[in-house]
């Protein structure tokens, strides 16, 4: 049966990575035989300038009814004062989606701990799962902007934080059978509700998985002191966007990190935790690893093609291992040559 992928380039390094991805995609449906159709929409700030809107309901009609969604990256100073933003059509989209857990795993390949900030021996063998919740929390509470206060509300149901860590001690049990639940339930209400229920279910269905909670003040400090202690990551939506930068970074670059946000069934949502990088756009600068594994995650959660997304995987370890990639990892290739080089590599 014929899968339907919709393409979301977007803004800034947005359209670049996205293309890098598409190479990378075409050259494994030409060699795996899958049945594809793949359409691109308007979305961000390009569909402000197109559409003046940045979710236009033509690209939300496209986005419900597609197997996956790839996004490369929105907004820009030059939408930074639109009545709508880029970037609230990218929580519209989520919601609309509603893809709760976003998945970003962070990784040191094995041999790259060069690439890495951390001493060799602090970044060997790092490999994180941060399970994101994606639709909920003070992104989506009821916002009230005055001139003189602004408000925005933080509201977690019970069943909002379980679906989510359902999803991370599932994830935990085929990996390394260990959940670091991340929270501020020394201050914060949700916090604590967020603990109870993560107990909770722990306690009824996942004692097989060793859960801990973290203070996450706490957590961005362990996370440079000592990452390879860590397996699945879970947290709400405001402390995963930031923690997973922070992480990110122990691979030695944002432009590395993929991402998949994902619902109950299979269609996900698949984009770089990387933004528009608009210091360094059109100037095929970008790192478009970041994408390119987004694409192997789509392939292997919403297309059922593990084996499609491991080559992928492979190649572009091998890659980085013989020297290539951008200025962000100390490579001397544009955003294209690296995506070359990474296809070459691909088995047949
Ligand atoms: P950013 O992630 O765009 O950039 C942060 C830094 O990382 C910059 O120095 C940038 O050059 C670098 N960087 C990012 N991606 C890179 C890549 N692929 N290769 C090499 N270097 C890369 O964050 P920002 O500058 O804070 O945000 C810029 C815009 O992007 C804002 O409008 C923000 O709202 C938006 N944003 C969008 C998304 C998204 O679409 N999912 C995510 C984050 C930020
Ligand atoms: C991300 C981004 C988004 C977020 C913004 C652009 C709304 O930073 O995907 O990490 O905060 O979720
Ligand atoms: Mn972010």
């Amino acid at each position: 049966m014929r899968s339907k992928l919709v393409f979301l380039p977007g803004d800034g390094v947005g359209p670049e990575v996205a293309e890098a991805a598409r190479i990378v995609l075409d050259a494994v449906v030409n060699k795996v035989g899958l049945d594809l159709s793949v359409e691109t929409f308007a979305f961000g700030g390009a569909a402000i300038d197109s559409h003046g809107t940045p979710f236009p309901d033509e690209t939300r009609d496209a986005c419900l009814s597609a197997d996956a969604i790839f996004l490369g990256a929105v907004g820009g100073p030059k939408w930074d004062n639109a009545p709508i933003r880029p970037e609230a059509g990218l929580l519209a989209m989520r919601k609309a989606l509603d893809v709760y857990a976003n998945l970003r795993p962070i990784t040191v390949f094995e041999g790259m701990t060069g690439l890495s900030p951390l001493k060799p021996e602090l970044a060997e063998g790092v490999d994180i799962l941060i399970v994101r919740e994606l639709t909920g929390g003070l992104y989506f509470g009821e916002r009230i902007e005055g001139a003189d206060t602004a408000q925005d509300k933080c509201e977690y149901s019970r069943a909002e934080v379980v679906r989510v860590a359902r999803i991370a001690f599932e994830a935990a049990r085929g990996r390394r059978g260990k959940v670091t639940s991340v929270d501020k339930a020394n201050v914060l209400a949700t916090s604590r509700l967020w603990r109870n229920a993560v107990n909770e279910l722990h306690q009824n269905e996942y004692q097989d998985v060793q859960l801990e909670h973290m203070l996450v003040d706490a957590m961005a400090m362990k996370l440079i002191q000592c990452p390879s202690a860590y397996d699945v990551v879970l947290t709400e939506n405001l402390f995963g966007d930031i923690l997973s930068d922070e992480a990110s970074v122990l691979s030695g670059s944002i432009g590395l990190a993929p991402s998949a946000s994902l619902g109950n069934g299979t269609r996900g949502l698949y984009e770089p935790i990387h933004g528009s990088a608009p210091d360094i756009a059109g100037q095929g600068k970008a790192n478009p690893v970041g994408a390119i594994l987004s694409v192997a995650m789509l392939l292997r959660h919403s297309l059922e093609q593990p084996e499609a997304a491991q080559a992928i995987e492979q190649a572009v370890q091998q890659s980085i291992k013989a020297g290539h990639g951008t200025a962000d990892i100390k490579g001397s290739d544009s955003t294209r040559q690296f995506t070359d080089h990474i296809v070459g590599l691909l088995p047949d």
